[in-house]
């Protein structure tokens, strides 16, 4: 009998795309599936010679790709677009099968990958440099934007689209080479997306795709080569410093998206059930395996008790389930690993004093599900406020005053994005203005766009992904000084 994961899996190459070609390897990495710990297939396993072959082709294709016309590179984006939601129901099941959320979000990771795509198509035939009278009105300044050359985009299991395209797309529209190394989690969906882009008539060498189970040997190798001129990494705080200091030896170009500790305040003055509404997308958007997902809600106390009681009703009707089963709203998470870091959290913040109100325990049996959870009144030196929690928990603490909740929000090394709840308008550009983010959430718990400039400050990252910003990662501004005294 067929597996159920075999319609996902047609046509998608199990093996290496590099220079152009779909390379098979005798070394492979099997992809779990977390709903069920079962192999869903076996990938090949990049080496560090692999990754050096992808550089040499970057590096041989790279300035005749740079020399395309931006409309050449727009359509080919474009194209990509079209194909990706053409297959929409296949990467939605492999985003399910290898990274557990259900398949509704899966769905909606799809729509929100390729509008990377979408936008990205419309911003390469917008690169453009300036003309400037020097102030001494005796020459001119031209300026103009270059690729920044051979990038290396490593990108983490939570949204094995969403985190790619949201890089390739403007590495492609600005005219860079790259090589995508897929989190070993989830390489199948980027693989799906690999052919793609072939598909969409991406030149040969131009986008490699190496899976490897030998991550940081491969990025050290890359790293070390002058020819590599970009990293951009999605992932943790620890391993994104790590790979700064690889990048320093060369002066690569970085692009850091890394942890986050999200703020959620909500003040007396908001609309309660448009918080709750808020809360449970900023929580369990993508089972709260998310950078951006709300780490500490933080209520004003006055309000505390019935925001509480709202919000342990509204996830006590949330079920975690194989992302298949039509009830899920929560999958499961990504590893056993990963489970005992939640469980360890939620055990630490009970011994600290919170109060656990929903779920609070790893679910028994086959895949790694941890029941929804509530715990309030958590105290600030719980690990639970400081550390990035990656699963359905929401965490609850109090304020009295808006200092306080200011001075709560920024208590933390991380600073990627916050939301606030108030219908106060002058206090919600107060507060927004007063949070050490990059993002900030006003009456909603979604900040996500492909329009939107998404980073951090503090030790959340550096750099911007999407918006005007994002495609400025890729390019090189140079300046020509041209003496005006000649014309
Ligand atoms: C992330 O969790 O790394 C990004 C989430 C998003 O783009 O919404």
């Amino acid at each position: 009998m067929a597996e159920p994961w075999t319609d996902a899996l047609a046509g998608v190459p199990l093996d290496l795309l590099l220079d152009g070609q779909w390379q098979p390897r005798d070394d492979r990495f099997g992809v779990l599936n977390p709903a069920t710990g079962a192999t869903i297939a076996e990938v090949a396993d990049a080496s560090v010679a692999d990754a050096t072959a992808a550089l040499d082709a970057c590096d041989r294709v790279g300035g005749q790709w740079a020399a395309t016309s931006p409309r050449h590179r727009s359509d080919i984006l474009w194209r990509a677009y079209q194909l990706m939601l053409d297959r929409i129901e296949q990467f939605a099941a492999l985003i399910t099968f290898e990274m557990g959320k259900p398949l509704a979000e899966s769905r909606g990771e799809v729509q929100y990958a390729a509008d990377y795509l979408r936008w990205f198509a419309e911003e390469t035939t917008r690169i453009h440099g300036e003309y400037r009278v020097a102030p001494q009105g005796d020459s001119r300044i031209i300026t103009m934007r270059q690729p920044v050359g051979p990038c290396l985009l490593i990108t983490p299991w939570n949204f094995p689209l969403g985190m790619i395209t949201r890089k390739v797309a403007p590495a492609i529209a600005a005219g860079c080479t790259m090589i995508v190394k897929p989190a070993h989690e989830t390489p199948l969906t980027c693989l799906l997306m690999g052919a793609v882009f072939v598909e969409a008539g991406v030149p040969a060498g131009v986008l490699n795709i190496l899976p490897t189970s030998h991550s940081s040997q491969m990025s050290d190798a890359l790293l070390a080569d002058p020819r590599l001129r970009k990293l951009s990494f999605t992932g943790s705080t620890g391993v994104g410093s790590t790979l700064l200091k690889g990048a320093a030896r060369n002066v690569v170009r970085t692009s850091m998206e890394l942890g986050g500790n999200a703020p959620f305040i909500v003040f007396d003055d908001a609309d309660l059930d448009q918080a709750i509404e808020g809360a449970m997308v900023a929580k369990f958007r993508n089972g709260g395996e998310s950078c951006v997902a709300a780490n500490r809600i933080l209520v004003q106390q006055d309000i505390a008790e019935r925001f509480n009681a709202a919000l342990a009703e509204r996830m006590r009707s949330a079920v975690a389930a194989d992302g298949f089963d039509p009830a899920a709203t929560v999958g499961p998470v990504i590893s056993d690993k990963q489970r005992r870091h939640v469980d360890a959290l939620v055990q630490d913040a009970v011994a600290c004093g919170a109060e656990l109100r929903v779920g609070g325990a790893a679910r028994p049996g086959d895949g790694f599900f941890y029941e929804p959870t509530l715990v309030t009144g958590v105290p600030v030196a719980a690990r639970i406020s400081r550390e990035e929690i990656f699963g359905p928990v929401a965490a609850v603490s109090t304020f009295a005053t808006e200092a306080e909740a200011i001075r709560l929000a920024n208590n933390t090394e991380f600073g990627l994005t916050a939301f606030v709840f108030t219908n106060d308008l002058n206090r919600a550009i107060r507060v927004a203005e007063a949070l050490e983010t990059g993002m900030v959430g006003l009456n909603r718990g979604l900040v996500s766009n492909a329009a939107a400039p998404f980073g951090g400050i503090k030790a959340s990252g550096i750099g911007r992904e999407g918006g005007f910003e994002g495609i400025n990662e890729y390019l090189n501004t140079k300046y020509i000084a041209l003496d005006a005294s000649l014309f």
